[in-house]
């Protein structure tokens, strides 16, 4: 297992973190970022992540799927990527699409005990075992995407992705923000609550009401915005929040 990083030290030994991520600010000053293409805010049950295409990566992490969820948590936030790089076409599709369905592989990696009681509780997000994921993640990738025949470049573009996508506060280029995006949205179709709820031990008012106030802001890309919006007000009125409180 690989030694953590703290945040001080990768804010201070990583130059070219704090550089690209200025880069993408100022490339995208209009928060959050317009969309050039069509936004779809349909259920996502509608529009499933693209048949084949990406099988074989599946079937070569489907170990790393078992894991916290990740055989929900994947494939409905590829299927937000996709939907997402429709909104941005100018982004690299191929680059969004691998390093979404491999973010979260890294979790099958790492000590399980420590998920719930580290991963999600107190300042989870500064929680150690989350940097772990991430750089086990990067492995997983570097081990399951040269047989597939990514080229190296691509690969460490990916890595750069997942490597930072839940611990690094600001995105370094669009597709880095379309996977983020993309990681947050699935949280607001009704089977992300399901599942996301229990994670937090929440009830579904509570963590619908914490997805409006804390994640809503995170959402870097306006189709995100119209996305979670309109999935929120679905979920809410269907699972009746503003009555089973
Ligand atoms: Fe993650
Ligand atoms: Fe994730």
């Amino acid at each position: 297992m690989t030694t953590p990083k703290t945040p001080v030290a990768e804010a201070v030994t990583d130059a070219g973190t704090n550089r690209a991520a200025a880069d993408f600010a100022a490339a995208y000053p209009v928060r959050p970022v317009p969309a050039p293409g069509p936004v779809d805010t349909a259920p996502i049950a509608t529009t499933p992540a693209a048949l084949e295409e990406l099988d074989q990566l599946w079937r070569s992490v489907v170990h790393e799927t078992r894991t916290r969820g990740n055989d929900i948590h994947l494939p409905i936030s590829l299927a937000f990527a996709e939907r997402l790089c429709r909104a941005y076409p100018d982004a690299d599709a191929e680059l969004v699409r691998v390093a979404t369905l491999l973010h979260d592989t890294g979790w099958a990696h790492v000590d399980e005990s420590r998920i719930i009681s580290e991963g999600f509780a107190g300042d989870w997000r500064k929680a150690a075992i989350r940097y772990e994921h991430e750089k086990q993640g990067c492995d997983v990738a570097r081990r399951v995407l040269p047989d597939l025949g990514y080229a190296p470049e691509f690969i460490e573009r990916v890595c750069a992705i997942i490597d930072g996508h839940d611990t690094r506060p600001v995105a370094h280029s669009m597709e880095d923000a379309l996977m983020r995006d993309a990681d947050r949205l699935w949280r607001f179709d009704q089977a992300g609550i399901a599942l996301a709820s229990t994670w937090f031990k929440m009830d579904p008012a509570t963590y619908t009401d914490r997805l409006a106030a804390e994640i809503v802001p995170e959402l870097i890309t306006q189709a995100a915005h119209d996305m979670a919006a309109a999935d929120l007000n679905r979920s809410t009125a269907l699972l009746k929040t503003a009555v089973i409180r």
